[in-house]
Order: C-alpha cells, then structure tokens, then sequence
C-alpha cells in the first residue's frame, strides 16, 4: 500500500486539487486497492468550525470544468499521529516542508517531498491564492500529479 498525503496552507485550494486529480488518475489505472490518499493543511485557518471548510468555490468549479467533483471534501488539519499513517508527505511548496517537518519532527523527514519534484520543473506548485489564476495551478498540479504516478508505476514495477 502506497499512503500518500498531499499538504498546503488551507487544505481548500492546492492539496485537495493534488488529492482528488491523483485519485482520479489513479483509479484509471485500476489501482485503488494499492493506494491511500488524503489532503491536510498545515494550518488551523479552515478547521475553526470543527467540521472543515469545504474546498474553495474557484478550485472546484476548475476541477468540475475537467469533470471530477470536490463534494464531501472538508479542511482537515496535519497532526503529529499522521507520521505514522502515511509513507509520504507532498508539499506544494517549500513553506509547507518547513511546517511539515515542524508538524511531524524529524523522525520523518525522509518522507517529505515537494510535488513538482516529480516533473522537469522542480519549484513551488503557483499559489492560486494569491495569484487567482487557478488553471496555472490546475496544470501544475496536474502535471506533478503525473510525475508522482510514474514514479509509482515504476517503483511497484521494481518490486514484481
Ligand atoms: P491552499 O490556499 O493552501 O492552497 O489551500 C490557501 C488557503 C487559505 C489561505 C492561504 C492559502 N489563507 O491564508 O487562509
């Protein structure tokens, strides 16, 4: 089982996109069974309510326009008990490897990573929060998305 879990700031803008568009990617290659993934934030701005905030309008209607669906995905925050549920963190950007590396110590620095590590363009996901421009987002994420399934495909390839 492959337990990956995709952190940002608010869990309602990059992470849920990463969660949901490697979900679907995965599913089309017919290996649900062989992965867990999840989205969380490193901080509490979107759990005050205690029931999460729900992924903000602009990313889904971006994540509608290529047909998977943001329904039911609520803000939930990183906690130092998820060191041990899942074998790697993905971070949109370098501030979040430094609160994640906070968040779960560092026992488990070897299982930070950023997203775009896993494309020709190694860097920061662009931030759709501040730059509004959700469809540049939308492709980086894709595209890192993609990176990570073929590192994957290869690694479970490996292990035949
Ligand atoms: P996200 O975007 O980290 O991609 O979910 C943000 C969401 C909320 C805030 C910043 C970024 N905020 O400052 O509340």
């Amino acid at each position: 089982m492959n337990r990956i879990m995709f952190v940002c700031l608010g869990n309602i803008c990059r992470s849920p996109m990463a969660e949901i568009i490697f979900r679907d990617m995965v599913e089309k290659t017919g290996r649900s069974g062989e992965f867990l993934i999840a989205s969380s934030a490193t901080s509490d701005e979107n759990v005050w309510n205690g029931i999460g905030s729900e992924v903000y309008p602009p990313a889904k209607k971006i994540l509608e326009k290529h047909g998977l669906s943001a329904d039911g995905k609520r803000a939930v925050q990183l906690t130092a008990q998820d060191g041990a549920k899942y074998d790697m963190f993905i971070c949109m950007d370098r501030y979040n490897v430094r609160n994640v590396s906070r968040i779960l110590g560092t026992e488990n620095s070897d299982k930070i990573r950023m997203l775009m590590d896993f494309t020709a363009q190694p860097g920061d996901v662009s931030d759709p929060w501040y730059t509004g421009d959700f469809e540049t987002a939308y492709k980086d994420i894709y595209e890192g998305c993609n990176g990570l399934l073929e590192f994957f495909e290869k690694e479970m390839a490996e292990s035949v």
